[in-house]
């Protein structure tokens, strides 16, 4: 007899609802109609932390640089990284929405990967701060002042490991400093390829609130 895969299921403030094998918790809620509070869906956010009452769950990436100790302690989760390991039982405060507009930001942003980001392969060469400091080009660190996946203290610390580089702190700013504040995140490109000899400065260059950063006539 062919073996049937078997879902799980939630309990959300009480509310059952079924999860399909390695469905996580807040797209099983989702597709159910509960409004689980999410932004980004990828783990870095933090907006859908819930805290697991009962069950355990598996963990698609590591949650503890989003996740104090305290609320590690206590049992919170990700709801968007969390995969039930069985019947769970979860307790969120429903309705702490995220802004809207950041929401459809991060929903658009997520949309652009078709590829499911945890299962890809490859290989990442590591360059030491002293390789990128030699390397004959202008470096630039560019953060948002908010940024809670990499925090400006450790990126400060990053960048004046790199000799010759620049930090730039956009504030406003979370992780998306290029969707959040782009005229200055433009402003900043330019800058910077203008330094590197990649664009003159007598042209007509603009960037506006769309994103763009026209040079010359193009465009
Ligand atoms: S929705 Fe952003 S961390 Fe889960």
């Amino acid at each position: 007899m062919a073996s049937q895969v078997q879902g799980t299921s939630a309990w959300i403030n009480g509310q059952r609802i079924d999860v399909a094998p390695g469905e996580t918790l807040l797209l099983a809620a989702l597709r159910q109609g509960i409004d689980f509070p999410n932004r980004c869906r990828v783990g870095g956010c933090g907006t859908c932390r819930c805290r697991l009452a009962e069950g355990e769950v598996r963990e698609r990436t590591e949650t503890a640089y989003l996740l104090s100790e305290d609320e590690i302690r206590r049992g919170f989760i990700l709801a968007c990284q969390s995969v039930p390991a069985g019947d769970v039982s979860v307790e969120v405060a429903l309705g702490a929405a995220a802004p809207r507009e950041l929401a459809a930001l991060y929903t658009q942003i997520a949309s652009f990967n078709a590829a499911d980001r945890h299962s890809l392969t490859g290989r990442f060469d590591a360059r030491s701060a002293a390789e990128l400091g030699a390397m004959g080009f202008p470096i630039l660190f560019l953060c948002g002042a908010d940024d809670i996946l990499f925090p400006v203290e450790a990126v400060r610390m990053v960048q004046a490991e790199v000799a010759g580089s620049f930090l730039v702190e956009v504030n406003d700013a979370g992780h998306s400093a290029f969707l959040e504040q782009p005229v200055q995140f433009n402003d900043t490109i330019l800058s910077l390829l203008q330094m590197a000899g990649h664009v003159g400065t007598g042209g007509a260059v603009h960037s506006n609130t769309a994103g763009y950063v026209r040079v010359g006539g193009e465009g």
